[in-house]
């Protein structure tokens, strides 16, 4: 086992402080074999039965990224029209689908054979929350190459299901933007421009 000193400590935390949601990116191409070795990196997070139930898929073709898109303005509209703060949430800029040179979806296979389906009996939830740990390594893996990445949810998983022709009963987690962001930041851009405020975590004793 490798020894993790108090520098190395200092760094890892940094790139946790660093990590970010990013949503403005050049446009410059991923180096080739790149993405493909941050899967290799997402892999190696936890899944429940050891079933690596995540499933990624590269998305390229230009009509299926303007269906994408296009859901996203759609679903990016209705929520302005339920919002208290619109005028503040209409300045958010909520994805970077235009920009990132890398769109990446992520999905959920809900009965993997993989794993023999140990440890999901009572939860069947713990699929998702796999891929979800599978994203959150990615996510620092990719800020470690100095790239950025941009988590979507402000999309109907219905259409993005059917827009990506994906195999039937994956579940959809989350559309990721990869690429350089245009800027670093330390604190998260909701928060610097005023929607929200980060508090510690929550703790109750018993
Ligand atoms: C499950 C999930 C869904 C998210 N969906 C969106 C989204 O649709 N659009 C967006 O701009 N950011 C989205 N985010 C990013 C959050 O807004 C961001 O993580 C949060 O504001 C904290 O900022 P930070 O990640 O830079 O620390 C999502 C994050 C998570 C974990």
């Amino acid at each position: 086992m490798p020894e993790f000193d108090d520098a190395f400590r200092a760094t890892l935390l940094q790139l946790f402080q660093w990590r970010r949601d990013v949503r403005h990116f050049r446009t410059d191409a991923l180096p080739p074999g790149l993405v493909r070795q941050l899967l290799d990196v997402a892999a190696l997070a936890p899944s429940v039965g050891l079933s690596q139930p995540w499933r990624f898929v590269t998305v390229d073709d230009p009509a299926r990224r303007a269906a994408i898109r296009q859901n996203f303005s759609a679903c990016n509209a209705e929520a302005l029209a339920r919002q208290d703060r619109a005028a503040l949430y209409a300045r958010l800029k909520l994805a970077g689908l235009d920009d990132a040179p890398c769109h990446l979806a992520v999905f959920a296979d809900p009965d993997p054979q993989q794993g023999g389906g140990l440890g999901r009996d009572t939860m069947p939830e713990t699929t998702a929350y796999s891929a979800v740990l599978a994203i959150h390594t990615l996510w620092l893996a990719a800020r470690a190459q100095g790239l950025g990445l941009g988590w979507v949810s402000i999309l109907d998983p219905a259409v993005v299901v059917a827009a990506l022709d994906v195999p039937a009963g994956w579940m959809f987690i989350g559309y990721l933007c990869l690429g350089y962001p245009t800027a670093a930041a330390d604190r998260p851009e909701l928060e610097r421009l005023g929607w929200e405020t980060p508090q510690p975590a929550t703790l109750l004793q018993r």
